[in-house]
């Protein structure tokens, strides 16, 4: 089974990609993620990607498909894909990638979140340096303020969280991300979910709609 996880900055991606790569056992590939370790670790991608980023732009197509075919190149389990794809041509490439090999995405998750909430959540969200779960202060605080539950690593508020940033991100979101909308409901795998639920439910809805595909 691959998944593709799609919806504003802030809609949940990571958060229900976590919970749902334990319970189907599927590689869970962030590209977000992928370019933040590159960051931190101040590898050749990690400065190639990293003023894109914090402008709250898009990494430039090439460089993340080369990404993405290396992370697959030798995994054989189904994919979960969260902020991948992000622009109509990734989608192609994803599509074409996926065809010859004989696979295919089975579902298209869309967390349906209004822009008014994303802003909120995204302002209000901590990760874990370490383990990289995901908090928000309002809604899902950890029980020690800025200690991860999990770990006990440290919790940051991420660099691209900054209120200009967040507003760039959103409005690329809707000039380039938001196109995959119409592709893949033309595609036939679309599922809209209403993400503003609180995340069990919002996990349980997803979980249906993934039962039901692999029926
Ligand atoms: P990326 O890391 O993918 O960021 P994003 O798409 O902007 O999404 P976020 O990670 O901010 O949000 P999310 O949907 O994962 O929400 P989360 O679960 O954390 O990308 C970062 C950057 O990398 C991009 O801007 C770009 O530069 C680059 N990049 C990455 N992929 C790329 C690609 N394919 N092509 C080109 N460039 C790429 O939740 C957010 C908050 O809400 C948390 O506090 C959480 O606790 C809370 N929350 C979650 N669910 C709920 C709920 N149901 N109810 C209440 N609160 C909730
Ligand atoms: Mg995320």
């Amino acid at each position: 089974m691959n998944i593709v996880l799609l919806g504003y900055p802030g809609s949940g991606k990571g958060t229900q990609a976590k919970m749902l790569s334990d319970k189907f056992s599927l590689f869970h590939v962030s590209t977000g993620d992928i370019f933040r370790e590159a960051i931190a670790s101040k590898s050749a991608l990690g400065l190639e990607a990293a003023g894109y980023i914090s402008a709250g732009k898009l990494v430039p197509d090439k460089l993340v498909l080369e990404v993405i075919k290396a992370r697959l190149s030798t995994e054989t389990r189904g994919v979960l894909f969260d902020g991948f794809p992000r622009t109509v041509e990734q989608a192609r490439a994803l599509d074409e990638y996926f065809t010859s090999g004989g696979r295919r995405i089975d579902a298209v998750i869309f967390l349906d979140v209004d822009e008014g909430s994303v802003v909120s959540r995204l302002s209000a969200r901590r990760t874990c340096k370490e383990c990289q779960k995901i908090y928000n202060l309002l809604t899902s605080p950890p029980a020690k303020e800025g200690i991860c539950d999990a770990c006990g690593g440290v919790l940051l508020l991420r660099a691209d969280d900054s209120p200009a940033v967040i507003k760039n991100r959103i409005a690329v979101y809707k000039a380039q991300t938001e196109p995959l909308v119409a592709y893949y409901k033309a595609a036939g795998n679309f599922h809209p979910i209403m993400g503003g639920e609180a995340p069990d439910k919002v996990a349980s809805d997803i979980t249906a709609v993934l039962e039901t595909r692999t029926r």
